[in-house]
């Protein structure tokens, strides 16, 4: 469902970061989020919809806060967000959802955010204090002076959980995942989110180390997906509609022009909302959003960036 918020305040904080803090334009409750979970906001003035991991407490029942960075080498969201957010302004608003659960019942968390990466993080920490339950927030950025939400992080309850890490500090104070990671066990739960390389980085260690995929929890705020390949058919059993997909369009796009709509966010594979049931076919997932379990199966595909080998036949 798409609602109207209207920006109730927005603090510019250190590195580039707009906290903005959303309510709705009707006056009308939240929906309570629960931890880790991301609003869709739809920017007009680049026809985008961008996804915004929630920081406020889950708990939080008069406002929701993200936080905004921004960033140069966005394809126009991040700008547009900083540009247009100010007091008043309203934004069409889908969510939350929530694509990166916690998983309440583990007996220790360590939750690892990189840059603006923390937001899901802040979430994730004022709720497993909550809960009483065991956990590390550790927070990296490039130094103390682009370090954002420390007011906020300085003041909760769990201050003393929050282990920051600066790159342009010595080896001792930087993240060293030999040193900072748990040893792995069944009850014992990782989450990444930050930059790719450095969710790459932190991802292929912590499974190295014997972290199981299921324990170790992502979520990419964008990726670099390359969206070319051979040219394959794609057939719509319900529609009937087959194309061809060529060597530079996505399946989304080749089938929009037959006229069916497959709706796309993102379009590089980290939202889902253009996740589609694959009936037969072989895919060759290019997203960051599936889990290694769900592209075995094999059943499911996003069609803004994923393709396929020959044919694919699609549930649309
Ligand atoms: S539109 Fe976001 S994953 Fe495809």
């Amino acid at each position: 469902m798409t609602q109207t918020f209207t920006v109730s305040n927005r603090v510019d904080d250190r590195g580039n970061i707009a906290r903005i803090r959303l309510t709705p334009e009707d006056g009308s409750g939240l929906p309570l989020p629960t931890a880790g979970a991301h609003l869709d906001i739809y920017l007009p003035e680049v026809d985008l919809w961008r996804q915004y991991s929630l920081c406020s407490d889950p708990a939080e029942t008069a406002f929701y806060e993200i936080g905004v960075l921004k960033d140069p080498n966005s394809r126009g969201g991040s700008e547009a967000m900083h540009r247009l957010a100010t007091p008043g302004a309203r934004f069409k608003i889908e969510g939350p959802r929530n694509h990166f659960p916690l998983d309440e019942t583990a007996d220790h968390s360590v939750l690892i955010g990189g840059g603006i990466g923390v937001t899901p993080m802040i979430a994730m920490a004022a709720r497993l204090h909550a809960l009483g339950k065991a956990f590390t927030l550790h927070y990296c950025t490039r130094s103390a002076e682009v370090t954002a939400f420390t007011d906020t992080l300085c003041a909760a309850p769990f201050a003393e959980r929050v282990v920051y890490h600066f790159d342009d500090q010595d080896a001792d104070q930087k993240l060293d995942l030999e040193r900072d990671l748990p040893p792995a066990a069944d009850g014992t739960h990782l989450y990444v989110c930050g930059p790719q390389g450095f969710m790459d980085w932190v991802i292929s260690t912590a499974e190295a180390a014997g972290h199981q995929p299921q324990n170790v929890h992502r979520e990419y705020f964008s990726a670099d997906v390359e969206l070319s390949g051979d040219s394959f058919d794609v057939e719509c059993a319900q529609s009937g509609v087959t194309v061809t997909v060529g060597a530079d369009e996505t399946i989304a796009k080749a089938l929009a022009k037959e006229g069916v709509m497959i709706e796309v966010k993102c379009e590089e594979g980290v939202c889902g909302t253009c996740m589609t049931d694959v009936l037969s076919g072989e895919i060759e997932h290019r997203d960051q959003f599936l889990t290694d379990e769900e592209r075995e199966d094999g059943d499911v595909i996003m069609a803004c960036c994923s393709r396929g080998k020959g044919k694919l036949v699609l549930d649309i």
